[in-house]
């Protein structure tokens, strides 16, 4: 490999990418290829954590892959491919497994809202989550790792597993580190537009997912809660404005147009008119993705080429980790 920096980015089958997580993040990972080697993994093992139904978890896999494509991460450009075609992972993780307390596990906020979410399932992989993602990220000598505020306390256990492997057994790994997303868009609940606009929401009203058909993005974002003063102006930090607020940097997110230049269109009009735009612009904007997305989900063979070449790709550099840290601690190898 060149001397490119390594990102590694996970993403689990479940649920579905939100326009929060495109305008946010993935919209920013399209040029990354210049200055980063990126991977991408599909983490269909993490998945499995909670209960699936198996076909809708083979689809949904497949099709992530389809939306990042979609979404203009250049398979050519990227390595991407799905956790469980690489075995290292689970390999590395067990190892890792032997060199994380309990303690630490338990007091992860994930695993505590996860064993209250899913009381009849609190299963072993649950609780070892993050060492399955420690040896995720450690495995490819990464040096950053894109993630969500709700990810940092995984990225830390990473960071202190590998400090402690390695001052055991000298520089087997690379500490990687957490990379928020630059701000710019932070898209908000369209229900409660205090919260971050997420996948997991029970509502699917307050999200909107980049599967989502065209009329049903417009009638969400028409529906979305706003405030009854009726101006259109951004007002920073003032909470009876988030509904508004959010809309407004919806809109200039995807149109590129400054905010005060936005609201200058909307002087002495209504919200409605003002909602019918910002519905129109999204669709404008998730159309061409979408149409590229059903394109590659209808062509299997191309997207399992892909993981395929992915998968192998992943082993390879993986393979030199998991080398290293069979002979430190002392496996015949
Ligand atoms: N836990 C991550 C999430 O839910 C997914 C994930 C698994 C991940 N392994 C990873 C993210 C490795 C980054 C790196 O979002």
């Amino acid at each position: 490999m060149d001397d490119k920096k390594i990102i590694f980015s996970g993403i689990q089958p479940s649920g579905t990418l939100t326009l929060g997580n495109y305008l946010g993040a993935i919209r920013q990972w399209v040029n990354l290829p210049k200055d980063y080697h990126c991977i991408y993994a599909m983490m269909d093992m993490h998945t499995i954590t909670v209960r699936q139904t198996p076909a809708e978890l083979r689809r949904r896999t497949l099709e992530l892959l389809a939306l990042y494509i979609a979404c203009g991460i250049n398979p050519d450009e990227n390595t991407f491919f799905i956790q469980s075609h690489n075995p290292n992972h689970a390999e590395l993780a067990w190892v890792l497994n032997c060199y994380t307390y309990m303690g630490e596990l338990q007091r992860m906020t994930q695993f505590k809202d996860k064993s209250s979410r899913h009381a009849e399932n609190i299963n072993a992989g649950l609780f070892t989550y993050p060492v399955l993602m420690a040896a995720d990220i450690l495995l490819y000598q990464t040096d950053y790792v894109p993630v969500g505020k709700d990810q940092m306390q995984h990225i830390e256990i990473c960071r202190d597993i590998a400090q402690r492997f390695n001052a055991v057994y000298g520089d087997v790994f690379k500490i990687p580190e957490g990379m928020l997303p630059k701000v710019g868009a932070n898209i908000m609940s369209l229900q409660e537009p205090t919260k971050k606009m997420s996948k997991s929401d029970p509502n699917p009203k307050a999200y909107i997912s980049m599967l989502d058909d065209m009329n049903v993005i417009a009638k969400k974002i028409k529906s979305a809660v706003t405030d009854s003063e009726g101006v259109v102006e951004y007002r920073e930090g003032d909470d009876t404005k988030a509904g508004i607020n959010n809309l407004l940097s919806i809109m200039s997110s995807v149109t590129g147009r400054e905010i005060d230049d936005i609201v200058k269109d909307y002087a002495g009009r209504g919200y409605g008119d003002f909602k019918a735009d910002v519905a129109e612009a999204v669709v404008e904007k998730m159309k061409p993705i979408r149409a590229e997305f059903d394109r590659l989900v209808a062509d299997k063979q191309y997207l399992l080429d892909i993981c395929k070449k992915g998968a192998e790709s992943a082993g390879r550099i993986s393979q030199r980790t998991l080398n290293k840290v069979y002979k430190k601690v002392g496996f015949v190898i």
